[in-house]
């Protein structure tokens, strides 16, 4: 629920709530509008993406099928970034990665990306409590010929990773993508660990929340959910090779789950 919405939901409750999403607008506002300048969500009014991105292989023309069409689907901004899932797509190719998950699936772009990356016999599962918005992405899935490797499952993610854990999958993936609601990230990345094969691969996006973690003033419940997930997952000696990937404004944070001590 984003702040405008919350503040609508209050109900009786309307004055502070209108109050909260003012501020929480407010300080978003503050940090987005230093960022965007450089967010490549953006590209086109942005010249340092556009100079990275120009310097890259290109997207496969179903990635950029479906940007288009999410152009016109609500709640665009919740899109992945196109170089975070350059990268992403590299780097589970270097791995050879076939088991993965997606938790977070909105149009289906981080999907898509693994999808193009992994071989022929392997699988996403993409985990959405919703098929509001998958239901852009799965014909964009078809005609890239990858859907046959996506097993989109609709419910809490929470629910869909236990059960594969109950399912006995326990430390068999190579891959999980982290970009569902913030107050259940510290679930995703427990469960997560769970999945993950020592070795695998745990990415979480949105880690620096526009900047807002890094502001103790700024106390809704998503900041406080990813602030604190960057505090444990510093101390946490249970993932190493920790990479903090700057993408401008925000920030993917990818983890190794722990193999050995080097
Ligand atoms: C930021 S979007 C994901 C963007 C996507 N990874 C992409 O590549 O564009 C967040 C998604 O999480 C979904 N979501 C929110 N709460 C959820 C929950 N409890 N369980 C599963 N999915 C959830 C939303 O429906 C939305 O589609």
């Amino acid at each position: 629920m984003d702040a405008k919405t919350s503040a609508v939901a209050a109900g009786t409750l309307a004055v502070v709530g209108a109050a909260v999403g003012y501020v929480i607008a407010r300080r978003k506002a503050k940090y987005e509008s230093k960022a965007l300048k450089l967010n490549s969500r953006n590209n086109k009014d942005n010249p340092v993406a556009e100079y990275i991105q120009s310097h890259l292989q290109p997207l496969h023309p179903a990635q950029e099928k479906l940007i288009k069409i999410t152009d016109s689907v609500p709640r665009r901004r919740m899109l992945s970034d196109s170089l975070e899932m350059q990268l992403i797509h590299n780097v589970l190719m270097s791995m050879g990665a076939k088991k993965t998950i997606d938790v977070g699936v909105y149009t289906g772009f981080s999907a898509l990306t693994v999808a193009l990356a992994i071989p022929d016999d392997g699988k996403v599962v993409a985990c959405d409590i919703t098929m509001d918005y998958p239901k852009y992405g799965v014909p964009v899935w078809k005609e890239a010929g990858v859907d046959h490797k996506i097993d989109l499952r609709i419910a809490p993610a929470v629910e869909s990773l236990q059960k594969m854990l109950d399912g006995g999958e326990e430390g068999t993936y190579d891959f999980m993508f982290i970009d569902a609601d913030k107050s259940n990230y510290d679930n995703y990345y427990e469960l997560g660990l769970k999945l993950l094969r020592p070795g695998g691969l745990m990415a979480l996006d949105n880690m620096l929340w526009g900047g807002q973690v890094m502001d103790q003033s700024v106390n809704d419940k998503d900041t406080i959910a990813l602030r604190a997930m960057n505090d444990k997952i510093a101390k946490d000696d249970r993932v190493n090779a920790t990479h903090r990937v700057p993408h401008f404004g925000d920030m993917m944070s990818a983890k190794m789950k722990y193999t050995r001590r080097v």
